[in-house]
């Protein structure tokens, strides 16, 4: 009797594994879902033996809810998110994560819009160049904010802003556009001399303008070393020491001061007419996919965020510690995020938030997410992970995140709910297929 009971119970067990593992791969990876290649795996965890980029060896951990407040009061409405909850969030991500900015709008901050063509790019748009001076000193710390609309637009045009890692010349072949000082570090010569014409229309493959302008959108740029120049000096440069008193270990690092940036970069869209303030995107690559997340989340005023192959401190999850880790990112780039962000080194399961809750603090708003396949350092599922932990919060709105689960194969995005999602074949890069993806998700939430 026991014999036969045991064996009804193992037979059990044997059809539910079978069952189980037909729905699941072995690392827990649905079938038609996008995996890794085996190849790849096998080529990158060569070359760098300290990263991980096996999914089996990814170990357990916990992500905080978002609809938990720290003293453990459950949130169960959109009131409460937005708050209680989500301040406490944001607050955690300035003091543990991107740091504070001291400021928010200068005071004398001014504008200077020193080009204005309404025939450029061949008679098919308008284009503007605009200096912000932060300080409203012309010697303090400035940025050029470089915009195409289309021409003949009816209305105020919905506009996708970026920041650019060349300079705004970079950007197209246009000869008007005005040549961004770039810098370099010190011992290297004070002014990076590439910030000449042979490097103008350099990275125009980022940045498909026509297409944008025929889609309707206007596209607006920054060079991002105007507002802080890339590498670690103690923060003498760039924006921050025009507004720091005192640097503690929650002061804002180059991220936040790029998103920083973007921020008045809309206090200038605030200021003319033929921009659709209420319809800006803010987009990122990579690095400043990183920084388009923070914006967001900073500034509400955003309408739609987009962050392309972010990774590490963007778009992942930290606590998956795939590819680049925080540890890694701390190390090479010591000058991103605060201080107190290098206190969890190796200790991602210390922190009080991971970037499901960074994904989260866009809601209700729409929120896209691009992978790309060979793009392993960034942990393509940790970032639709994100996304689909963030969904919790849009659902309080009343509003669906993701449109599909689980995590979609290559080239299949998801796109219909309020968080999109694709990855897409190839590396780490800004392409016209994100862009065409970009652009379907802002023309159903813009009512295009
Ligand atoms: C490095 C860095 C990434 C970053 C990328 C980029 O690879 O480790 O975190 O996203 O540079 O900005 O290009």
């Amino acid at each position: 009797m026991i014999q036969k009971r045991l064996f009804v119970i193992i037979l059990m067990a044997f059809c539910f594994i079978s069952l189980s593992s037909e729905k699941k791969g072995f690392n827990g990876i649905a079938k038609g879902e996008w995996k890794a290649s085996p190849e790849l795996v096998e080529r990158l965890s060569k070359r760098r033996s300290e990263t991980n980029y096996d999914e089996q060896k990814v170990t357990e951990y916990t992500l905080p809810d978002p609809l938990t407040m720290i003293d453990g009061t459950a949130v169960a409405d959109a009131q409460t998110w937005t708050f209680h909850r989500r301040p406490e969030i944001l607050e955690l991500f300035r003091t543990y994560v991107y740091g504070r900015s001291p400021v928010e709008r200068p005071e004398n901050m001014s504008f200077e819009v020193f080009d204005l063509e309404r025939n450029a790019l061949g008679g098919s748009a308008i284009r503007k160049q605009v200096t912000v001076y932060f300080t409203g000193e012309k010697e303090g710390p400035k940025m050029d904010i470089l915009v195409y609309l289309p021409k003949n637009a009816d209305k105020p045009v919905p506009t996708f802003v970026l920041l650019n890692f060349g300079g705004n010349h970079t950007v197209h072949s246009d000869p008007a556009i005005r040549l961004s000082e770039s810098w370099m570090r010190p011992g290297e010569g004070v002014k990076d001399h590439r910030a000449n014409e042979a490097s103008r229309g350099r990275s125009s493959s980022r940045f498909p303008i026509e297409q944008i302008l025929k889609r309707g959108y206007g596209l607006a740029t920054i060079y991002y070393g105007d507002i802080d120049p890339d590498f670690h000096d103690e923060f003498k440069n760039g924006v921050h020491p025009a507004f720091d008193r005192k640097r503690g270990p929650d002061a804002w690092g180059s991220i936040g001061a790029w998103a920083w940036g973007l921020s008045r970069a809309m206090d200038y869209f605030e200021t003319d007419d033929e921009i659709d303030q209420s319809k800006v995107a803010v987009l990122g690559h990579s690095r400043l996919g990183k920084t388009a997340l923070w914006a967001g989340a900073r500034d509400p005023r955003f309408a739609i965020v987009i962050s392309n192959n972010s990774g590490c401190g963007g778009a992942a999850l930290s606590r998956r510690a795939y590819g680049e880790t925080v540890k890694r990112i701390n190390t090479s780039f010591p000058h991103w995020f605060c201080d107190n962000f290098k206190t969890f080194n190796d200790k991602e399961e210390d922190l009080p938030v991971d970037q499901h809750m960074l994904i989260a603090l866009m809601a209700p708003r729409p929120v896209y997410v691009a992978s790309a396949d060979e793009d392993l350092w960034a942990d393509p599922r940790g970032e639709f992970l994100s996304c689909k932990h963030a969904e919790s919060v849009y659902h309080l709105f009343g509003k669906k995140g993701l449109s599909k689960e689980p995590m979609p194969d290559l080239n299949q995005p998801v796109n219909e709910g309020t968080i999109g999602y694709h990855v897409r074949s190839g590396g780490h890069g800004l392409t016209e297929y994100d862009w065409q993806r970009y652009m379907d998700f802002a023309d159903m939430h813009f009512e295009k």
